[in-house]
């Protein structure tokens, strides 16, 4: 596997580290490369049920798409080089399992984009965030136009992509941009920790949980209300419901078999 990023896996989860430290973890075509395939084996790897990404080395999580490889893009590659970087963050955000951003430094552009692609965002007490692709003359292209009004809303994510101002990890958090927070040394434990405690859910009821949330960001109210019921109907047909329900009624701690 490629340097770029490593990829551990124990105890039903994996951790995801982006590792090119001396480049504050920007996002070159090698690391969205690397991580293509570890989020594809990850998706179809039935140990692994929740995953964490964060950044090598205490500055950075990631501070944005590679700006040396930027800077080589005309008006039709550009929309390609968005197009690559959207279709992994899409992998991510629709993997079926949990994923955890540990932000541990700075999350600037493709960064902070990356992190808003994951499900939850834990961030230590010295992250930055940020979309300052206005400063290069362009807007983000990895899905920050859509995915921070969701986080945010409307007026707090015009300010943020057309001012580029950072903001710091209490102002994010007060934001709704960040879960929670950590001091830097707890950041990865605490994620892990995390992490853990949800691979311990019902594994086929974590997916729904994933499927039902996604389609509020995705349909209209009237669909999501239906495909809430529908999955679900479809989460009382499994034997993990029968199990969990079972295992309340008993007084008994419920031990799920994933089916
Ligand atoms: N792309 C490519 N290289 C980057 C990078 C990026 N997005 N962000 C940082 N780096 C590189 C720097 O060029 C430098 O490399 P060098 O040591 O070979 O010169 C190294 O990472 C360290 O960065 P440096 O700028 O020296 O650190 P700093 O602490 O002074 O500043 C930042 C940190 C995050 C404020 C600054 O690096 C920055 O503004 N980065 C770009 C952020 C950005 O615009 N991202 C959006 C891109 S679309």
């Amino acid at each position: 596997m490629s340097t770029v990023i490593t990829l551990e896996r124990s105890n039903g989860i994996a951790v995801v580290t982006l590792n090119r430290p001396d480049k504050l973890n920007a996002l070159n075509a090698e690391v969205l490369d690397a991580l293509d395939d570890a989020f594809t084996s990850l998706a179809s790897d039935a140990d692994v049920r929740t995953v964490v990404i964060t950044g090598a080395g205490p500055k950075a999580f990631a501070a944005g798409a590679d700006i040396s490889e930027l800077h080589e893009q005309d008006a039709p590659s550009g929309k390609r080089f968005a197009e690559r970087g959207q279709r992994v963050f899409n992998l991510i955000e629709r993997l079926g399992k949990p994923v955890i951003a540990a932000v541990n430094g700075f999350a600037l552009g493709g960064g902070c984009e990356l992190a808003m692609a994951c499900h939850m965002r834990f961030a230590s007490t010295t992250a930055r965030f940020g979309q300052p692709e206005i400063n290069l003359g362009i807007i983000p292209g990895y899905g920050g136009t859509q995915r921070l009004p969701r986080l945010v809303g409307m007026a707090k994510a015009y300010e943020l992509v057309l001012s580029g101002d950072m903001i710091d990890a209490t102002q994010a958090h007060r934001l709704g941009l960040v879960n929670r927070l950590y001091a830097p040394e707890e950041l990865v434990a605490q994620s892990v920790a995390f992490a853990e405690a949800l691979a311990a859910k019902a594994p086929l009821a974590l997916y729904a949980c994933l499927e039902a949330v996604q389609a509020a960001g995705d349909v209209s109210g009237l669909e999501g209300l239906y495909m809430e019921a529908s999955i679900f109907g479809r989460t009382c047909g499994t034997a993990d419901f029968k199990e969990g329900t079972q295992a309340f009624l008993e007084k008994r701690t419920a031990s799920w078999s994933g089916r």
